[in-house]
C-alpha cells in the first residue's frame, strides 16, 4: 500500500501525493445505518437494509438489538431484520457495550425509555467522557429512571429502566443535536400523546424522514418536530446512501491535490447535511452534484471535485450543525486557502469523539499550520506549506482521516499515530485513498 509504507497496528505513514484522481463509492451513511437497524427492530415484520455501513459504530447498534432478542441476519452490507414490534424487545442478559458510538448510546436510551426492564450501558474511554445529561434530563421527564450515573456531566456507564407509561414531552433542546432530538422522538413513539422537540437550529433530520417512511406521524414546523405515540412502526426496506461525512475526506484530497476529477458516487445529500459542500463553494472550490436521485426518501447524488485555488471563508451559526462532523477536514482545507478562515459557534466540537478544536489545532500546528484555537472555533491563516510530522489521532476517526489528507499535501512523510479508530466509520478509507493515488 503506497500510503502505508510502514504499517503497524497503531500508525500509518502517509507521503505527499503526486497523483489523486478517479471514481469511487464510499460506504453507507453512519446515521442512516444506525436508524435503519433501530426502526427495523421496532417494526412489525421483516425489513431489509441495503448498503448498511459495516463499521464498528453501526455494528454496536446491531449487536445491541441482537442482545434484546432481535434476529438480524447480515450478509456483507445487506441486513434482514425480523422486527418484533414496539413492545417486542427483551431484557438483555449482559450490559450493552456501545463502544465509541454516541449515536448508539443516545438513540438507544430513547428506545429504552419505552422498555419496562433494566439495561446497563457502557462504552470505551472516549464515549465514557461524553455528556449524557442532554438526554437523561428529557428522558427522565418522560418516565425513564437512571441509576448509577457518573456525575458532572452525567456520563457512561449507567443503568436505566424504562416504562410502558411514557409521558409525552415538550422539550426545548439547548443544543442543535440530532442525537438528542432522535432520542426524544424514539421515546415519543411510546408516549400516550404528541411529543415535541425544538432545537436552536435544524440538525440532521434522518429520524424524521425514516419514521415517516415507516408510517409514523411526524410533523416539522421550522426547527420544531412533533411525533405522535403509535402502535406500529411499519416494516420498511431502506437503501442507505453513501456517507457524505466519509466522502468529504476524499473530496478534500481531490480539491487540494487532485490531478483530474475526483468523483464519489451515490452520496447522501440530505439538505441538513452538506455544510461541507457549501463551505467548499464559499472557498471557491470547483465542485458539482450530478445524477441526483432519491433512495428511500433521502436525496442522493454523485459528487465531483477538481483541484482548486481556495480562499478563506467563514463558517458559523446555523451552518455548523450541517457540517458538524466535517470541521476537522475543513480546517485542513483552510490551511491551503488564501487568507483567513474563521469557524465559530462550534463549541459542540469539544464533546465529540475527542475535543476536536483542541486536537485539530495541536496536530495541524505540528505540521506547520497557522491555526488558533478559540473557545468556540478556529481561526486559520493560509496558505501554509505543510511539512510531514508525527501526529496523533486522539483515538478520533475523523481526526485520523483529516490528518491523512493533510499529509497528502505536506512535504515528505507524516506518521499518523493511533489509526485503528478509522474502523469506527470508514474501514475502507486507506484502500480508497490508495486507489485514488494509483489512478494514473
Ligand atoms: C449524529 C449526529 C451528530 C453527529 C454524529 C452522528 C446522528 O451528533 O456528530 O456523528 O447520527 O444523529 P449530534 O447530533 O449530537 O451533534
Amino acid at each position: 500500500m503506497r500510503c502505508a509504507g510502514r504499517f503497524t497496528m497503531e500508525s500509518k505513514t502517509v507521503a505527499r501525493a503526486s497523483v489523486f484522481a478517479g471514481a469511487v463509492d464510499v460506504p453507507g451513511d453512519k446515521s442512516i445505518s444506525h436508524r435503519a437497524v433501530i426502526l427495523g427492530a421496532l417494526s412489525n415484520r421483516v425489513c431489509t437494509v441495503e448498503n448498511f455501513l459495516v463499521a464498528e459504530d453501526c455494528l454496536r447498534t446491531m449487536e445491541a438489538f441482537r442482545q434484546m432478542g432481535i434476529s438480524i441476519d447480515r450478509q456483507d452490507r445487506r441486513l434482514q431484520i425480523r422486527g418484533a414490534g414496539l413492545e417486542g424487545l427483551k431484557a438483555p442478559k449482559q450490559p450493552i457495550d456501545c463502544g465509541n458510538s454516541g449515536t448508539t448510546t443516545r438513540l438507544l436510551m430513547g428506545v429504552l425509555t419505552g422498555q419496562p426492564f433494566e439495561v446497563r450501558l457502557q462504552g470505551d474511554a472516549s464515549l465514557s467522557r461524553r455528556p449524557m445529561d442532554r438526554v437523561i434530563e428529557p428522558l427522565s421527564k418522560m418516565g425513564a429512571f437512571f441509576l448509577d450515573v457518573q456525575e458532572s456531566p452525567a456520563h457512561l456507564p449507567l443503568r436505566m429502566v424504562g416504562t410502558r407509561n411514557v409521558k409525552p414531552l415538550q422539550w426545548k433542546s439547548p443544543v442543535a443535536s440530532a442525537q438528542v432530538k432522535s432520542a426524544i422522538l424514539l421515546a415519543g413513539l411510546y408516549a400516550s400523546g404528541p411529543t415535541e422537540v425544538s432545537e436552536p437550529s435544524l440538525s440532521r433530520d434522518h429520524t424524521e424522514r425514516m419514521l415517516k417512511a415507516s408510517g409514523v406521524s411526524v410533523e416539522r414546523e421550522g426547527t420544531k418536530v412533533v411525533v405522535n405515540g403509535t402502535a406500529t412502526v411499519r416494516a420498511h426496506s431502506f437503501k442507505v446512501p453513501g456517507d457524505l461525512s466519509s466522502a468529504a475526506f476524499l473530496l478534500a484530497a481531490g480539491l487540494l491535490c487532485g490531478t483530474g476529477e475526483v468523483l464519489v458516487r451515490g452520496v447522501g445529500v440530505n439538505p441538513t447535511r452538506p455544510g461541507f459542500m457549501d463551505m467548499v463553494k464559499a472557498m471557491g472550490g470547483i465542485c458539482r452534484f450530478q445524477s441526483v436521485t432519491e433512495w428511500s426518501g433521502e436525496p442522493v447524488a454523485d459528487i465531483v471535485v477538481k483541484a482548486s485555488k481556495l480562499t478563506g471563508a467563514t463558517l458559523s451559526g446555523e451552518s455548523i450543525p450541517r457540517a458538524i462532523d466535517e470541521v476537522p477536514i475543513l480546517a485542513v482545507l483552510a490551511t491551503q486557502a488564501r487568507g483567513q478562515t474563521v469557524i465559530s459557534d462550534a463549541r459542540e466540537l469539544r464533546v465529540k469523539e475527542s475535543d476536536r478544536l483542541k486536537a485539530v489545532t495541536q496536530e495541524l500546528t505540528k505540521m506547520g499550520a497557522r491555526i488558533i484555537e478559540k473557545p468556540d472555533g478556529l481561526v486559520i491563516e493560509g496558505p501554509t506549506a505543510l511539512k510531514g510530522a508525527v501526529v496523533k489521532s486522539y483515538g478520533d476517526h475523523r481526526l485520523a482521516m483529516s490528518l491523512a489528507v493533510a499529509a497528502l499535501v505536506a512535504e515528505g512523510e507524516s506518521v499518523i499515530e493511533d489509526v485503528a479508530c478509522v474502523a469506527t466509520s470508514f474501514p475502507t478509507f486507506w484502500n480508497l485513498l490508495d486507489q485514488l493515488r494509483k489512478t494514473r
